[in-house]
């Protein structure tokens, strides 16, 4: 691809319809949970393509040709699924190696090996094909597996990081060290109610679907 003419709507067309057909995919994976009235281990699923510009300032960063932006980058098509429970990440990944339409290329388990920042969560990277008009078309998607307490604190993170650009303060970064350090044990707290949880849920969704019912 030539650096002077990339034309971006061509570029990131394969990126959307990759993004919008895993959402569609992951979400049904969570519906299936709930008609079979088991504990979904996919809570919520989003799902973004990066932007122009910050796909510039990342390959800007990392000296990255705009050549070799494809292959180099991984998140320009990005897919978060956000669980209740840590082993419930487990099973998005086991759900995940048993699919065959893609094909895992990388995966990093940030939860056993957590960063420096404190950040907690398991990237799996796929090479997922897209049917176009001009054929088939493979294209990568960075798919984040995390909790409910690791994205709250990844994406308050994630702001600080843009409000400083980068070098929060000292201070700050040992806040957010403590804050990860609570997140983690909200994590461990709740894995050791997780039955009694789920136990509540179910009543719950039970519940429900019977006032529905009633309700005509
Ligand atoms: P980049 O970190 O994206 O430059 O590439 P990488 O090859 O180092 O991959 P890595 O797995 O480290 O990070 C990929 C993505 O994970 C990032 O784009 C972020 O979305 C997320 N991430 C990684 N580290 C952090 C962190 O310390 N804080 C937050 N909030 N997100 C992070
Ligand atoms: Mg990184």
């Amino acid at each position: 691809m030539m650096e002077e003419n990339i034309n971006w709507s061509t570029f990131l067309a394969p990126y959307h319809q990759a993004v919008d057909e895993l959402k569609v995919k992951l979400r049904g994976m969570r519906k299936q949970y709930e008609i079979e009235a088991k504990h979904s281990p996919i809570e919520l699923v989003t799902g973004r393509v990066k932007s122009t510009s910050s796909i510039l300032d990342k390959a800007n960063r990392k000296g990255i040709p705009l050549s070799e932006i494809e292959e180099r980058i991984q998140d320009i098509g990005g897919v978060r699924i956000v669980c209740q429970f840590v082993d419930d990440i487990y099973t998005i990944v086991e759900l995940l190696r048993a699919r065959h339409d893609f094909e895992i290329i990388e995966e990093k388990d940030y939860i056993k090996d957590e960063k420096s920042s404190g950040y907690r969560s398991y990237h799996v990277v796929i090479h997922y094909p897209v049917a176009t008009i001009h054929g088939e078309k493979f294209v990568l998607v960075e798919i984040q597996i995390r909790t409910l307490a690791m994205n709250f604190w990844a994406i308050n993170e994630h702001s600080l990081n843009y409000k400083y650009s980068g070098e929060i303060p000292k201070e700050i970064q040992t806040r957010l060290q403590r804050a990860a350090e609570a997140a983690f044990q909200l994590d461990e707290e709740m894995a050791k109610i997780k039955d009694e949880v789920q136990e509540a849920q179910w009543i719950f969704h039970q519940y429900k679907s019977k006032s529905h019912k009633k309700g005509g």
